[in-house]
């Protein structure tokens, strides 16, 4: 059983906890994932790993509250256990085995959407932690939704905030901030991180292969097993079957094949809106 030792409401329907799970802790790498079963029917929730601390033991997950099951998820407190807490799953990002010497030499823009602000934020940190400066760009679709920036303002050297709706930082997309960043200020990118709703991340992709900037995305598909051997988290990257848990979860952006995932996501709201429906019967 992995307790929460932590609790705290981000946004509306945004959470954080910190979990007890000290083996993950001591292994985990930003970039990597954890699945979570609340219970022995419940459903494997698969959610990046935003932040640890390997001598307290604990690992921080922040979720939103999209279907019955992350709702469900949403319902417990501290001092309550998850039944299942496994990980760390999938790849550490790739820029965990870069040298500081090689990092040092890129300016490396991080893009955060909403909720993806959270598995962005440990990569950002590392990157303090190894005395490279970065940027980053959070997102989201109004004020009340944008998490994590004091947080992120700490690790990194320059963040811009974008709201659709204008009511905080720029009015417009994540994309309209890079593009003001690229041709109105000046700044330069050889490596984009972008991490957010898979629909941002397409858009994000089509902008910056017009502007020839190398792309990393996390995809963070439908997942049963999380070892490869389901299927269920299948893409595709480049013409080639890829698993999100095995192969991935971060890709070269510019290969993905966003629209066949986002179909696939579709299905999978259609699941949990029957799971919703068969709880009210
Ligand atoms: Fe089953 Fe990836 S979750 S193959």
């Amino acid at each position: 059983m992995y307790k929460i030792v932590k609790k705290e409401t981000l946004a509306p329907n945004i959470y954080l906890m910190d979990i007890e799970a000290p083996r993950v802790a001591k292994s985990c790498y930003p970039g990597q994932f954890v699945i979570v079963k609340m219970d022995e029917k419940g459903e494997r929730i698969p959610l990046t790993i935003c932040d640890y601390n390997r001598d307290l033991g604990t690992v921080t997950i922040v979720f939103q509250t999209l279907g019955t099951s992350t709702k469900r998820m949403a319902e417990y407190e501290v001092g309550d256990s998850y039944r299942d807490f496994s990980g760390p799953l999938g790849c550490k990002s790739e820029l965990v085995d870069e040298s500081d010497e090689e990092l040092r030499k890129k300016h490396i823009l991080f893009v955060a959407g909403g909720v993806g602000t959270a598995p962005v934020y440990p990569q950002v940190k590392m990157m303090k932690e190894r005395g490279i400066d970065v940027d980053c760009v959070i997102g989201a679709r109004n004020k009340d939704l944008i998490i994590l920036e004091d947080e992120m303002k700490k690790v990194a050297k320059n963040v811009y905030v974008a709201t659709d709706d204008g009511s905080y930082g720029m009015k417009g997309n994540v994309n309209d901030c890079i593009k003001d960043l690229v041709q109105n200020q000046g700044k330069q990118y050889d490596l984009v991180i972008a991490i957010g709703p898979v629909i941002m991340m397409k858009f994000v992709c089509i902008l910056t292969k017009e502007l020839g900037i190398k792309t990393i995305v996390s995809m963070n598909p439908i997942m049963v097993d999380g070892t490869g051997m389901c299927g269920a988290c299948r893409l595709t990257v480049g013409n080639e079957v890829k698993f999100a848990c095995v192969d991935g979860p971060e890709f070269d952006g510019h290969l993905v094949d966003f629209d066949e995932s986002m179909k696939r996501q579709q299905m999978y709201k259609t699941e949990e809106g029957r799971a919703a429906l068969k709880e009210k019967e």
